[in-house]
């Protein structure tokens, strides 16, 4: 992990991340049983993208949910990804450029985001909210909400608790989570000022949906 020093955790989370990237897109694959791409289509739908709006994937990873936000924006609107692992975002910028898709993809920190105030009309992030402790959490979210326009959507998916598959599968990767973690994130999202956060019903074994406004 060559940037962002100021932050232990950032610094280990993005070296974990980080080795193993190139075999992400395949793990990921493998241990949500080809259930990905789906997620990917509920979390865009979600949002409510519109063509030709501006749209943020905070923890973007490989790109994969950045890509399919991007085409559903068009030529017309405006993508940008950012992720904290240098290797990650390499592999996002490759896809991009094999896909003729024009995004904005950077290494950045959810909790220092590079952008202006109320430059999006979405934000996004997929998967990554778990990894980050309760204060980074408050902060990075802080930052969502500070570069979305007013009335703003966000959508977080993250790993479902439980016994089931989700929870077993947190459990393999170090980050098991608790019973209310849904319920968690919802306070933590209202509490940095968000409005009308809701819990969303969307048939995953594996993915929880909430959906905020600015
Ligand atoms: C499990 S991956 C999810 C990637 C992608 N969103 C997806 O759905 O496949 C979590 C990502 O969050 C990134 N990440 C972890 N902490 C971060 C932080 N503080 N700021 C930005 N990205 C971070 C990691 O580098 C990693 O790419």
């Amino acid at each position: 992990m060559t940037t962002h020093t100021h932050d232990h955790v950032l610094e280990t989370e993005g070296d974990t991340i980080t080795w193993w990237a190139p075999l992400y897109d395949v793990c990921t694959w493998l241990v949500s049983f080809g259930s990905v791409a789906g997620i990917r289509k509920s979390t865009v739908k979600a949002a409510r993208l519109k063509a030709g709006e501006a749209v943020l994937d905070v923890g973007c990873g490989t790109g994969d949910l950045t890509l399919r936000a991007a085409r559903r924006v068009g030529a017309e609107g405006r993508t940008a990804g950012i992720d904290a692992s240098p290797n990650m975002v390499k592999i996002a910028r490759r896809k991009a450029a094999k896909k003729g898709r024009d995004v904005d993809f950077r290494v950045a920190s959810i909790e220092d985001l590079p952008f202006a105030d109320g430059e999006f009309d979405a934000a996004l992030s997929s998967f990554m909210i778990h990894h980050l402790p309760d204060d980074l959490k408050l902060r990075g979210l802080a930052e969502v909400r500070r570069v979305l326009k007013p009335g703003g959507r966000f959508v977080a998916v993250d790993l479902k608790p439980g016994k089931g598959i989700a929870g077993f599968i947190s459990h393999l990767i170090g980050h098991s989570l608790p019973d209310d973690y849904a319920e968690q994130l919802r306070s933590i999202i209202s509490e940095v000022g968000f409005e009308d956060v809701e819990i969303l019903e969307v048939k995953s074994p594996l993915a929880l949906f909430i959906r905020a406004r600015r």
